[in-house]
C-alpha cells in the first residue's frame, strides 16, 4: 500500500492527495511550515492523517530548535503547537495528537535535548503505527455488519489516504472485501473537492475492490431502487452524544439512509470522539475558499466571479441517524458513547 505520510531521511514525506489520480507525487517537508501548509492546502487531509501529520510536523520542528535543555525546548515549541492548531478546525484528532506530543514532552525527564529530539521523531511515528493498528482493528468490527454481497455507501475519502494506512470506512470495507463477502462499493464523488471520486475511486481500484463512481445527487436515487444495503463514514469530530462532523454532503446521505431504512455506520477512532463536547452544536466547522465551488481547481471557472457562495468543508449528522460507530474498541450506539469516556 503506498504510504499517505512518513519520516523519510530527516524530513516528514507526504503523498500530495490534491494531484491525485493523475499525479503519484511526494512532497519533502525540510521545515514544519511546509507541513503546515500542506495541511491547510489539503495535500494531506482525513482527519487521522492531518493528526499524524501534525504530530511529525512537531517532531521536524524540534530538530531545528537550539535549547540548552528540556525546558527551553517546551518553550520554544509552543508557537508550533498553535501553528498546527490553526491550520483546520474541524478534525478533532488535530488537536488530539498535538495533545499526545505535549504531554509525551511533559512525560520525559530532562535528558541531553538531542536524545529527545530523537524521541519525538519516534514519538510521532507511533502515532501513525498506532492508527494503522487501530484501523484494522475498526475493520474486523465492522465487517460483522456487512453481509455477502452488500453494495456499500461511501461519502468522501476515509481511506487509507485519510490515515495512516488501512482507513476506517474502507478499513471496513477492505476487511469485508479480503474475508470474500463480495461486496460492491459506490463512491459519492463528493463536491466540491471531490475526495470521493479522486481518492477513493482510485484507492479502491488499487486494490481491486468492485467500485462504481456517483455524482451526490444519486444517491437518493439509488437508494429507492432498493441497490444500497449499507452507508459507511467516517468521522472528523464525534460529539459525546455521538452527533457527528464528516465531509459536507454526509448528514443528506444520513438522512436518505433513514428514509430508505438503510443502516448507517459510522467508522472512527476513540481519537475522533470530543468527550468534551455535550453535542454536535459545538463542532467548529470550517469554511473554505468558495473558488472551491466556483472553479474547477481554479482552472476552469464555472460560475460567475463575483457570485456568493458557502462553502463549509463539513456537516453534523445528529445521532439520530446513526445506526451505530464502529471503533477499535467496538461498534457503540450513539447513546452509548458517554460511558466511554470512563471506560477507555
Ligand atoms: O476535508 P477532508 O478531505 O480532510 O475531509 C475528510 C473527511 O471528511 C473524512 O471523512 C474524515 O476526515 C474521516 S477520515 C478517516
Amino acid at each position: 500500500m503506498i504510504p499517505t505520510i512518513e519520516w523519510k531521511n530527516g524530513m516528514v514525506r507526504m503523498l500530495d492527495q490534491s494531484l491525485l489520480p493523475n499525479k503519484v507525487v511526494y512532497i519533502d517537508c525540510k521545515t514544519y511550515q511546509r507541513v503546515a501548509q500542506g495541511i491547510k492546502a489539503l495535500k494531506i487531509r482525513g482527519a487521522p492523517a492531518i493528526g499524524i501529520a501534525a504530530a511529525m510536523g512537531i517532531a521536524l520542528a524540534a530538530q531545528s530548535i537550539k535549547a540548552k535543555n528540556i525546558f527551553e525546548l517546551k518553550k520554544k515549541l509552543e508557537p508550533v503547537y498553535e501553528i498546527f492548531g490553526k491550520t483546520r478546525p474541524t478534525a478533532v484528532n488535530l488537536f488530539w495528537a498535538i495533545g499526545r506530543m505535549k504531554t509525551f514532552l511533559e512525560e520525559t525527564e530532562d535528558l541531553p535535548v538531542d536524545h529527545i529530539k530523537k524521541l519525538l521523531i519516534k514519538a510521532s511515528q507511533k502515532i501513525l503505527e498506532e492508527d494503522i493498528k487501530t484501523n484494522q482493528t475498526i475493520g474486523l468490527h465492522g465487517n460483522k455488519v456487512i453481509q455477502k454481497k452488500d453494495a456499500i455507501l461511501t461519502h468522501c475519502n476515509a481511506g487509507s489516504l485519510a490515515t495512516g494506512g488501512y482507513g476506517t470506512a474502507l478499513g471496513v470495507i477492505r476487511a469485508a472485501h479480503f474475508s470474500d463477502k463480495n461486496i460492491r462499493v459506490f463512491a459519492d464523488e463528493t463536491r466540491p473537492v471531490l475526495q470521493g471520486g479522486r481518492l477513493t475511486a482510485w484507492e479502491l481500484m488499487e486494490d481491486k475492490i468492485d467500485v462504481t463512481l456517483i455524482t451526490d445527487s444519486m444517491a437518493g436515487y439509488l437508494m429507492s431502487r432498493g441497490e444500497i444495503n449499507v452507508c459507511i463514514v467516517g468521522a472528523d469530530r464525534i460529539a459525546r452524544n455521538g452527533d457527528t462532523a464528516n465531509k459536507i454532503g454526509t448528514y443528506s446521505v444520513a438522512v436518505l439512509a433513514k428514509n430508505h431504512g438503510i443502516p448507517f455506520y459510522v467508522a472512527a477512532p476513540l481519537s475522533t470522539i470530543d468527550f468534551s463536547l455535550r453535542t454536535g452544536k459545538e463542532i467548529p466547522i470550517e469554511e473554505r475558499h468558495p473558488s472551491e465551488v466556483t472553479s474547477v481547481f481554479g482552472k476552469v471557472q464555472i460560475a460567475p466571479k463575483r457570485v456568493k457562495v458557502f462553502n463549509p468543508a463539513f456537516d453534523v449528522t445528529p445521532a439520530r441517524y446513526i445506526t451505530g460507530i464502529i471503533t477499535e474498541k467496538g461498534i457503540f450506539k450513539p447513546k452509548d458513547l458517554k460511558s466511554l469516556a470512563k471506560r477507555f
